[in-house]
């Protein structure tokens, strides 16, 4: 990397009139975070003791400034960022001219100043090297970016003349052969801090839009150059919510494939939803359709869905979700069994090689190891000891209109089909309860419990009824 400093000016200071959020264009939602979180990603790198960042801001500029404040702070990058108010968006050029006047020591500590959208968070780090890289060797004046967009809509068309000559001209005032141009500005620039100096104060607003527009500053260089990539969609800019969930696609391929890379196999997919702050061990597999978000930590060796849903919970290794099931804020111990159709609810612990079988509820409740609730039953506010057996059907009524309470049952219990506990109530280790009990006082250790309405028999009942 070059050992001469330079000024990351970021533009975000725009509306965002195109996308029609109610939050700031930079603030709108991507991939779990906020648009502006990807598009520093790959300029952190570069934020090192002598560079700078100068983030353009205006529209909203107090909760740009927030969050932003908040993720440098988390990366303690704060003191190299330096604010910049923007307070009529005039122009992307106009925006660069508020940088200068209001920090005129740029030009002067600067040699170099890089230029980026606000508006383009699928850029990889490699391209402000890149540009960097080809400023020097060519000792250009202004550098821009360039690809080849088989829909160029929207972006501003690179025109090449005869002479080596270089425009950039904005689609509003392309003539109808130069639309069809599919070479395009990326949005991103290196420019000499010299040059800057000479012509930064000459852009002149368009007749047409009355903008100032950045991208004039290309054919005033006698020695500019642009570095020209092949289709990318790293280069995508959001200006309306196609082009944002767009984004958010690629965002999640490239997570998805990352996992891969790691050793997790994913099937489908396409079907497949992994939010990028979920971590998972290598030799797990997720299939089709299943949805992984928040912090979501995922053992090595399990096996998650089809169609799981699993929120800000820890797996830990060789654990079974089964299709259909739904987790949050949960943890779910070594080589347990969850599902199919099972949903622990926040603040379920199920310890090791615990098994929860279909249709079986979970709430705030400890399930210690090796603990069986097999079928169809409610279990909130509770604690079930190591190797209890909880039959089909067992309900804990934990709520009584007004508050809720709390049930225990010891280790090595056995409860019967068809029961339920009227909490508040304890039962101690290696109780027995039998089928349809409902149980309204607390057992003591190793007792068993009974309470069923007699069974009557009426022989001869068919006949008796003719
Ligand atoms: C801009 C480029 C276009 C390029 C495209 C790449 C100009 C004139 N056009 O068009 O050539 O192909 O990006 O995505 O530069 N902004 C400000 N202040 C302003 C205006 C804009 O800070 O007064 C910021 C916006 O918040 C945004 C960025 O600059 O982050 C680009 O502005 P936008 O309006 O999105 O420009 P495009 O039409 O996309
Ligand atoms: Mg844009």
């Amino acid at each position: 990397m070059s050992s001469k400093k330079v000024a990351f000016c970021l533009l975000a200071a725009g509306k965002g009139t195109r996308l029609g959020l109610e939050c700031p264009k930079p603030l709108a939602p991507l991939f779990e975070k906020k648009m502006i979180d990807w598009v520093l990603e790959p300029i952190f790198p570069y934020l090192l003791k002598g560079n700078a960042l100068f983030p353009i801001l205006g529209h909203k500029k107090e909760e740009v400034s927030q969050h932003l404040s908040l993720a440098l702070e988390e990366k303690k990058l704060k003191e190299l960022c330096i604010e910049v108010y923007q307070e009529k968006q005039l122009g992307t050029g106009h925006a660069l001219q508020c940088a200068v006047q209001q920090y005129p020591q740029l030009l002067e500590d600067y040699e170099t100043v890089i230029v980026s959208c606000g508006d383009t968070p699928l850029l990889k780090k490699d391209v402000f090297s890149q540009l960097m890289e080809r400023q020097e060797e060519g000792a250009f004046e202004a550098v821009g970016v360039s690809f080849i967009a088989e829909n160029p809509q929207g972006f501003g068309r690179i025109v090449r003349g005869n002479q080596g000559e270089i425009r950039i001209k904005e689609e509003k005032e392309a003539s109808r052969e130069e639309k069809e141009i599919k070479e395009v500005n990326a949005g991103i620039y290196i420019f000499k801090s010299s040059f800057l100096k000479k012509f930064l104060f000459s852009l002149t607003p368009s007749p047409l839009t009355k903008e100032i527009y950045l991208t004039d500053l290309i054919e005033k260089s006698s020695h500019s150059y642009i570095l020209s990539f092949k289709e990318s969609e790293d280069f995508l800019g959001v200006n309306t919510l196609e082009q944002l969930s767009c984004c958010e696609t690629i965002l999640r391929k490239r997570f998805l494939s990352s996992l891969q890379q790691q050793g997790v196999r994913i099937l489908m997919p396409e079907t497949v939803y992994i939010g990028p702050f979920v971590s998972i061990k290598s030799k797990t597999t997720i299939h089709a359709g299943t949805h992984l978000s928040g912090d979501t930590v995922i053992g090595g060796s399990c096996s998650i869905g089809p169609y799981a849903v699993i929120k800000n919970s820890v797996i830990e290794e060789e654990v079974k979700i089964l299709e259909f099931s739904s987790l949050e804020n949960s943890q779910v111990g070594a080589r347990s069994s969850v599902g199919p159709f099972a949903r622990l609810r926040p603040d379920s612990v199920l310890q090791e090689e615990v098994k929860v079988g279909n249709f079986v509820e979970i709430k705030k409740a400890n399930l210690e190891n090796n603990v069986k609730v097999s079928h169809l039953s409610y279990i909130g506010d509770a604690e079930v000891g190591e190797d209890s057996n909880i039959g089909c059907g067992f309900i804990t009524c934990n709520y009584d209109g007004e508050k809720k309470h709390k049930t225990v049952i010891g280790k090595r219990c056995f409860i019967g089909s068809d029961t339920q506990a009227v909490a508040p109530i304890r039962l101690g280790d290696d109780c027995l309860v039998a089928a349809g009990t409902t149980l309204v006082q607390s057992l003591p250790e190793g007792s068993f419990a009974i309470s069923r309405t007699p069974q009557k028999i009426k022989p001869n009942y068919k006949k008796r009824k003719k």
